[in-house]
């Protein structure tokens, strides 16, 4: 199966399935002398932990404890090979035993069986929100030598269930329930994701990523623009069905003299661009929201076929997110970390010497 490598010369090569043993990856391309250790890659790793971000949204419980094999010396990186792993520990494949044949609607599952005539059923093999685990690891490596940049990426969820947080604040998101933007909003997510989850139905959500400290001048033209690498990277995320930079969306319904961004002596007077200008930074802050879809698996009765075309009914078992928010939070700024940990050294590489 190709594609499980990311990245141009800052690289994560990821493997693993959610029922197997244990999932990894290598992070090739970092350079030699960033400090770096385990406790602070499973610091990464625990904000995505289920039971993270106050209320339960699974009821899965994954330690999801790192181990890292290879690039490091005495707390600094070598800038050799970064191997890691993760076991698997909470797998009960017995959950998954009635979707053998029966394709879930919404979910990966017949397009898997479509592509390789054969699906891993247990958890959902590659395509399960699991495989994520390796991008939080390769996305800590990534923030330790952005640090030494003085690049910081955050990131927060600003709606779900269609009650959005009233303002975006990112700073402290870490600390809330769900990585809520906005702590007045928590009380209603929390009430609505009570309702939906008696009902036995799941939630989406819009979570939005902020990167201070980014220098101007990252981005390649023209197939390599840094919009197109971080919205890529976001997209490739499971569950995510749409990406804004900036204004995004909003800026087809604004007048070109309100979109744009003015100039002043002191810097831009706004930051409709989201911090991006011809694919290539401007030196302000990137912005960017991703569209969360509703979980797939939900316990209500759905119309459905199996691998031999025949109509089933099935409702999903199994312990299932109930919102992929707030789980997939700390995934979405991991990978904007790994595009930009990429971009600075292809700057090294190509640009004017800075
Ligand atoms: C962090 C995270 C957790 C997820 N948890 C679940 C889950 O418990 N059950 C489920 O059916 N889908 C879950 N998903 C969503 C599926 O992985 C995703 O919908 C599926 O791979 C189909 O891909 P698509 O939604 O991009 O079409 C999760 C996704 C992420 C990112």
């Amino acid at each position: 199966m190709a594609g499980n490598t990311f990245g141009s010369i800052f690289k994560l090569t990821s493997f693993g399935e959610s029922h197997g043993p244990a999932l990894g990856g290598v992070v090739d391309g970092c350079p030699a002398g960033i400090f770096l250790d385990e406790a602070t890659v499973q610091t990464e790793l625990d904000k995505r932990r289920p039971g993270q971000g106050g209320l339960a949204v699974t009821a899965r419980s994954e330690p999801d404890r790192i181990r890292l094999l290879s690039g490091l010396f005495d707390g600094r990186t070598t800038g050799t090979p970064i191997g890691f792993i993760i076991e698997n520990t909470d797998q009960r494949s017995r959950d998954y035993g009635e979707l053998v044949d029966v394709f879930r609607p919404g979910h990966g599952d017949m397009s898997y069986h479509a592509k390789y005539g054969l699906r891993d059923y247990r958890g959902g093999g590659r395509s399960s929100g699991r495989e994520t685990v390796s991008r939080v690891a390769g996305g800590a490596v990534a923030a330790a030598f952005l640090k030494t940049l003085g690049i910081t990426v955050q990131a927060a969820a600003v709606e779900l269930g269609g009650i959005a947080a009233e303002s975006a604040n990112l700073e402290g998101a870490e600390s809330r329930p769900f990585f809520a933007a906005d702590d007045s909003v928590v009380q209603r997510w929390q009430e609505r994701v009570r309702e939906v989850a008696a009902l036995g139905d799941t939630l989406g959500g819009i979570v939005e990523i902020r990167a201070c400290g980014v220098p101007a001048g990252l981005g390649e033209p023209v197939f390599d623009k840094l919009d197109a690498r971080l919205t890529a990277a976001l997209m490739s995320v499971g569950a995510v069905k749409g990406v804004e930079v900036g204004a995004g969306f909003a800026a087809s319904r604004m007048l070109g003299s309100e979109n744009n961004d003015a100039m002043l002596a002191s810097g831009f007077a706004s930051n409709n661009a989201g911090g991006i200008l011809a694919g290539i930074s401007s030196g302000q802050e990137l912005v960017l929201r991703a569209a969360i879809k509703p979980i797939p698996s939900i316990a209500i009765e759905q119309r459905t076929v199996d691998r031999f075309g025949a109509p089933r009914n099935i409702r999903v078992g199994g312990r299932h997110d109930i919102c992929a928010i707030p789980r997939v939070v700390p995934v979405l700024a991991a990978m904007i970390r790994l595009v930009l940990a990429d971009m600075v050294l292809l700057q090294r590489r190509m640009g004017a010497g800075t």
